[in-house]
């Protein structure tokens, strides 16, 4: 059967993936109502199915039911949270869509489907497109509006003038009847990222938003949604995830009869696009997934799809990498960097990254951000000797850029104090002594790429850590007078060109997406960027935290982890190098102290460490994580295991802080392996069968007192 089919008479569509089936009808009244998204369905019994009842003839106030339409737009008797809401320039605001034809994409490795409707009178056309992929069980959605209408000098106040869109969100979702519902998703702060939340969904409307103008820290642009009774392993989850790294909002709204919607899209309440005639608006994508498999096979499923579908190069192992920033911050040298770079090498590091402090007038966060000439006081010949010494260390060579931002007190800043998001008669609010620059603007963003594909080129620089460190404030200066929030859009949208030119430019440039940390992470970001810098705080234990909710939705693969000094910058917690390191191994592994202060024990066990990691990384990076033991408390046991796809190998981490009363741990039952098979521990070379392991578990023998950890590498005989 085709993944994606028509039953004419009824108006069923079906989209099928390799786990399940969605499937909607355009009803009577020509609205597109959701039929099932699920455990895999024919075509016939989604037919068969019933539409919900319509509850707005019982009683005058019932109006349509809140949820359960493919867009829920702002008119009729919807009284709802509309996914959808225009006003047209006489001022009138209700929608009144009428179908208008489809068409239908078979693709070698997928279908898309593209539903149109035009509006009963105004010159509007929505189309609501779906995609599905042979092998992802992911449905990704979107929303295009288009003025029709052909008069482009008509003004506001004519039926044909401008379209004003208030809200425009890329698509909803509906779930099937359930008792109860539970919601998970993340809450964070800077240095305290990603930290999953899971509880019972209240009724009324739940918002998850950000009003940033940056995806933000405090929130991820993804939800999962079970009854509450599914766990790790079992269990039904819903999920969606947003392709956007502005604004953004996620409306769950769980209605008094217990039915469940969800609507996501890009930019905040108050946000609006404005329509010309003739323009039209496409949403970023909405990415949606059904899973039988727990949460466990939840983010497997996100992992798989993002790496199939998003990544730049989803098979590529990431090196080991070493960043100065909490070696030096902004005391940067030649001869200091150098140092690091000889101490990085001699460890086994592959990749060495000069962070912030090597340009302009940046001795501290107060200056010369905007000025990207190297400092004549530290590098009086350029970069060149520094990244000479680095490639010939047999490293690659990264540095560290923050494009997006400008210090007032900058030669650049100076020059273009019109080239900073500013509105009249407002002051300009600083956030670390910086303003954010106005990429929205052509101009700025073709000063950007200008400087920085002539860096990367000149310099042969193998890497960039793009770094973003403030939100919007004052967020004015769009392109069109006519319409002030396009600023929103266009910013992000010229983000995306920028990092892509850079990389058409140069195809062997490997590029870090940085946000003060984990500050902007989400799918759009994923399609763009090599790997992730996940969080500011490098503290082993809270990381543990912080990589479980990363994790999530996001791949293993991106998640950056470095080892750092103790007593850590952020807790003044002190943790063995042996922990830090398990810590930071079950990511991508990186390095970040003063190493010329490590002693000769210390650097011997990181070398070992990291020679480890190399054996090990392709389960890390490119294997299944099975979440063992998720962090819950520092006496309990954290354990993560990451398998190979024919699950002819694993790597299983532990990480127990706090050995509480002194008893023995339980063994440890793995997962995803092989019950038939045997397996060999690389290490002890004992051998341990596929069954017991997953049945009983397996004694991962750590090390006596507290913050005991071990890493185990199985192989099959
Ligand atoms: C914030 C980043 O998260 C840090 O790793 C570092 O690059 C600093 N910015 C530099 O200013």
């Amino acid at each position: 059967m085709p993944a994606i089919s028509f039953a004419p008479a009824s108006r069923t569509w079906l989209l099928r993936t390799p786990g399940s089936a969605y499937a909607l009808r355009v009803d009577g009244d020509d609205v597109p109502r959701h039929l099932h998204w699920g455990e895999p369905l024919t075509l016939d019994q989604a037919d068969s199915l019933p539409l919900p009842a319509d509850l707005s003839g019982f009683n005058g106030f019932e109006g349509h039911t809140p949820v359960g339409e493919e867009l829920p737009v702002d008119g009729g008797s919807r009284f709802g949270a509309p996914s959808l809401q225009l006003r047209f320039a006489d001022g009138v605001r209700a929608l009144e869509p009428v179908a208008d034809g489809h068409s239908l994409t078979e693709q070698p490795t997928g279908a898309t489907l593209l539903l149109h409707f035009r509006d009963r009178h105004y010159p509007l056309r929505i189309t609501l497109g779906y995609q599905v992929h042979d092998d992802s069980d992911v449905i990704e959605r979107w929303t295009e509006l288009t003025h029709t209408g052909t008069d482009s000098e008509a003004g506001d106040g004519t039926e044909q003038g401008p379209i004003t869109v208030l809200r425009a969100d890329s698509a909803a979702w509906s779930l099937p009847p359930r008792d109860d519902y539970r919601l998970s998703h993340t809450t964070g702060a800077w240095a305290a990222e990603t930290q999953l939340r899971r509880s019972q969904l209240s009724y009324g409307e739940t918002v998850l938003t950000s009003r940033r103008g940056v995806t933000g820290h405090h929130a991820q642009p993804w939800a999962m949604v079970d009854a509450g009774d599914a766990d790790e392993q079992h269990g039904q989850v819903w999920s969606t995830a947003l392709a956007w790294s502005g604004s953004w909002r996620i409306t769950l709204q769980r209605t008094a009869d217990n039915a469940l919607g969800l609507s996501a899209g890009a930019g905040h309440e108050g946000l609006t696009v404005r329509l010309a005639p003739g323009a039209t608006h496409s949403t970023p994508r909405l990415a949606g997934l059904y899973s039988g498999g727990g949460f466990g096979g939840t983010s497997r499923s996100w992992h798989a799809h993002i790496r199939a579908h998003l990544l730049p190069h989803p098979d590529e192992t990431r090196p080991v990498l070493y960043n100065s920033w909490e070696a030096t911050a902004f005391a940067v040298t030649l001869e200091g960097q150098q140092q690091l770079a000889a101490h990085a090498a001699a460890l086994g590091v592959e990749l060495f990254v000069m962070d912030d402090g090597w340009f302009g007038a940046r001795r501290n966060d107060r200056a010369g951000l905007g000025d990207w000439t190297p400092y004549a006081g530290a590098f009086p010949d350029g970069l060149q000797p520094l990244v000479d010494s680095v490639h010939g260390l047999g490293m690659r060579f990264g540095l560290w850029v923050e494009p997006e931002m400008v210090n007032p007190d900058s030669d650049l800043y100076r020059a273009h104090p019109d080239w900073v998001l500013h509105q009249p008669n407002r002051r300009r609010t600083e956030l670390r002594h910086q303003l954010v620059l106005n990429l929205a603007r052509p101009e700025v963003a073709e000063w950007m790429y200008d400087w920085l594909t002539r860096l990367v080129g000149d310099h042969g620089i193998d890497y960039l850590k793009w770094d973003m460190n403030r939100p919007f404030t004052e967020a004015g200066g769009s392109a069109d007078p006519d319409d002030p929030d396009l600023l929103w859009t266009d910013y992000v949208r010229h983000y995306y060109q920028v990092v892509d030119r850079l990389r058409a430019d140069h195809p062997a440039l490997r590029i870090e997406a940085c946000s003060s940390g984990g500050g902007r992470v989400d799918l759009g970001v994923l399609a763009r960027h090599d790997q992730v810098w996940t969080s500011d705080n490098t503290d082993a234990s809270d990381r543990l935290v912080i990589q479980d909710g990363y994790a999530q939705v996001y791949p293993v693969r991106t998640m950056a982890a470095w080892v750092t000094d103790v007593p850590n910058q952020q807790t003044g917690r002190s943790i063995p190098l042996r922990f830090r390191f398990h810590s930071a191994m079950s990511g991508v592994l990186g390095l970040g102290g003063e190493l010329d202060r490590w002693t000769g024990a210390e650097l011997k066990e990181a070398a070992e460490l990291i020679a480890e990691y190399r054996t090990i990384r392709h389960l890390v990076q490119h294997g299944a994580l099975y979440r063992l033991r998720p962090p819950r408390s520092q006496n309990e046991l954290t354990a993560v295991q990451y398998t190979a796809a024919d699950a002819a190998e694993a790597v299983v981490f532990g990480w127990l802080e706090q050995r509480r009363f002194g008893r023995p741990q339980p063994p440890l039952r793995l997962a995803g392996l092989d019950r038939d098979a045997r397996y060999r521990d690389r290490r002890s070379g004992a051998v341990h069968h596929g069954a017991v392991l997953l049945e009983h578990g397996l004694d991962l023998e750590l090390p006596p007192g507290d913050w005991a950890s071990a890493v185990v590498h199985l192989v099959r005989v």
